[in-house]
C-alpha cells in the first residue's frame, strides 16, 4: 500500500479550536488509503468550493430496494481509492441505546469492509457507514445480518422510523416511544426495504410536545404524546417551588401559560385543564410538581416536508386523540388508508403533505374514513370558495 499523505492546510485550520475536530477524527483513520483519498479529495472541494461527487448513484443489496447510497468521486484518476464511496444506512435500535459490545461488533464489521468513517447518526436515526465499495456491500449486509442488523431505508420507500428515549428516561413519556418504534419498523419492513410508494415516507415518535425528535418537522407521520384528562399537581412540591424563591409562579408559570388557564394565588396552584392545550410549559418548569395526566395517548400529525417542491411544511393535526397500546391496531388501519390512497393517487414524487394539499383535506379525509374535527385546522377559511357536492 503507498502512503499517500496529501497536504491539506485549509482542513488543518479546523483542527484549532474548542470544538471536536471531525479533521482529527478523519486522520486518526487515515491508515487506509480510501481516508487518505478522502482528506485529499475534500481538500480539493475547499480550495475550489465544488463538490467532487459525481451525481447520483444505484447500488444496494440483494432483495433490497433500498438502503445503500451510492457515491462515486468526479476525479477517479487522481483520487482512486473514493471512486466508489458508498454509504450504508444501518436500522439503528429505537431511543440510539447501545451495549459497548453491539458498537463494537458494527465497528469490527466495519473496519473490515469499508472506510472505517461514520455518521453517528444520520438525521432521519441511522446507523451510517460512511464509504465502500460495491463489491463489499454483500459480505457487509452478510456480516450485519449475521450479528442482528438489518438495513435502514432510502428512496421512495417507508424510511427507518426514530423515536425519543421515551419511557427509558423521561418522566413525560406518554407513551411507550420506542415499543411503538421498533413495532412499526418490524410491521413494515417490507415497506422499509422495498421502495413502493410515490416519493418517501417518514413515522417519527415523541413521547410528549416537547418533541425531542423534532417529529412535526421531519416525518410525514408524526406521532406525539398526550394526555386528555388533568395535569397532575403535587401540591406540596408546588410549595416547595414557591418556598425555595427561584421561580415566581405567578409570572413565569402562570403568567406565561399561552391559554391563561392556570390560577395562582401565592399558595395554591390551580389548573382549568378544559382549556389547557398541553403545552407542557408549566411541566417543564416545576418537572417535581407537575406532570401529565393519566389518561394518555397520543395525536397523529401528517404531512411534514422539507421546502421542495411546494413549500416546507410542518406537520397538521389528524387525530387529535388515540390510544397508543399494543399492537396499535388503530394506528396500523390508519397507516393502512393512508398508503393506499397516496400509492394509488399520489404523483410521482409527491409527499402526502403536498398531496393533502392538492386533493384537499377534505377529500382526503372522506378517503380515509376520518370526520373532520376543529382541531384540525388553526383557523376556518377566509375565502368562500367552499365546494360542495349536492
Ligand atoms: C352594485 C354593484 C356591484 C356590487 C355590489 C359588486 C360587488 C362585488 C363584490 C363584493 C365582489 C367580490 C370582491 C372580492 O372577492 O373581494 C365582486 C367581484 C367582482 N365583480 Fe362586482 N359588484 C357589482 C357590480 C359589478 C359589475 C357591474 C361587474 C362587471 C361588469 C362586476 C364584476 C365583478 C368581477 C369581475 C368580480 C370578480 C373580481 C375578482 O375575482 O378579482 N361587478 N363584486
Ligand atoms: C383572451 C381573453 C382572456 C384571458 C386570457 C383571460 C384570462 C384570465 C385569467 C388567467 C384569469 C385568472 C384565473 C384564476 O386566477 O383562476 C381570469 C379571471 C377572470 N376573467 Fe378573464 N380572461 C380573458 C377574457 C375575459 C373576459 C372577456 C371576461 C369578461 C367579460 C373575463 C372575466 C374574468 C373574470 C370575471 C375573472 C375572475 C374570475 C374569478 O376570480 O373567479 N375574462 N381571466
Ligand atoms: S419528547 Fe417528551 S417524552 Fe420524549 S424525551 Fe422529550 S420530553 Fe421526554
Ligand atoms: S400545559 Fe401549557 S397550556 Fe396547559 S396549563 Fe400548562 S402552561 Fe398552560
Amino acid at each position: 500500500m503507498t502512503d499517500k499523505k496529501y497536504p491539506t492546510p485549509l482542513l488543518d485550520d479546523l483542527e484549532k479550536g474548542p470544538w471536536p475536530s471531525f479533521v482529527k477524527e478523519i486522520k486518526k483513520s487515515a491508515k487506509s488509503p480510501m481516508v487518505q483519498d478522502l482528506l485529499g479529495l475534500l481538500e480539493r472541494s475547499y480550495e475550489e468550493k465544488i463538490g467532487h461527487w459525481k451525481h447520483g448513484g444505484l447500488v444496494g443489496v440483494q432483495g433490497y430496494g433500498g438502503g445503500v447510497i451510492g457515491r462515486y468521486s468526479d476525479l477517479p484518476a487522481e483520487f482512486p481509492d473514493v471512486s466508489e464511496f458508498h454509504t450504508i444506512r444501518v436500522n439503528q435500535p429505537s431511543g440510539w441505546f447501545y451495549t459497548s459490545d453491539a458498537l463494537r461488533t458494527l465497528c469490527d464489521i466495519w473496519d473490515r469492509h469499508g472506510s472505517g468513517l461514520t455518521n453517528m447518526h444520520g438525521s432521519t436515526g441511522d446507523i451510517v457507514f460512511l464509504g465502500t465499495k460495491t463489491t463489499e456491500l454483500e459480505p457487509i449486509f452478510s456480516e450485519l445480518t449475521a450479528a442482528g442488523f438489518d438495513l435502514g431505508g432510502s428512496g421512495s420507500d417507508m424510511r427507518t422510523p426514530s423515536c425519543c428515549n421515551g419511557m427509558a428516561r423521561c418522566e413525560w413519556a406518554c407513551y411507550d416511544t420506542m415499543a411503538f418504534c421498533n413495532d412499526v419498523t418490524q410491521t413494515y419492513q417490507d415497506e422499509l426495504h422495498r421502495p413502493a410508494f410515490p416519493y418517501k415516507f417518514k413515522i417519527k415518535a415523541s413521547g410528549c410536545p416537547n418533541d425531542c425528535v423534532a417529529s412535526i418537522a421531519r416525518s410525514d407521520m408524526s406521532v406525539i404524546g398526550t394526555w386528555r384528562d388533568d395535569i397532575q399537581i403535587d401540591p406540596a412540591a408546588v410549595k416547595e417551588y414557591a418556598l425555595a424563591g427561584k421561580l415566581d409562579i405567578g409570572k413565569d408559570v402562570a403568567g406565561r401559560c399561552p391559554t391563561k388557564v392556570i390560577d395562582w394565588d401565592g399558595t395554591t396552584l390551580a389548573i382549568d385543564n378544559s382549556n389547557c392545550v398541553k403545552c407542557m410549559h408549566c411541566i417543564n418548569v416545576m418537572p417535581k410538581a407537575l406532570s401529565p395526566g393519566k389518561d394518555r395517548g397520543a395525536t397523529i400529525l401528517i404531512g411534514a416536508k422539507a421546502p421542495i417542491v411546494q413549500g416546507a411544511l410542518l406537520a397538521s393535526v389528524l387525530v387529535p386523540f388515540i390510544k397508543l397500546e399494543q399492537p396499535y391496531e388503530d394506528v396500523k388501519e390508519l397507516i393502512a388508508a393512508m398508503w393506499d390512497l397516496w400509492a394509488e393517487h399520489g404523483k410521482n414524487r409527491e409527499r402526502i403533505g403536498e398531496f393533502i394539499q392538492r386533493i384537499g383535506l377534505g377529500n382526503f379525509l372522506e378517503q380515509i374514513g376520518l370526520d373532520p374535527a376543529p382541531e384540525m385546522v388553526i383557523q376556518p377559511r377566509t375565502n368562500p370558495y367552499i365546494f360542495y357536492n349536492l
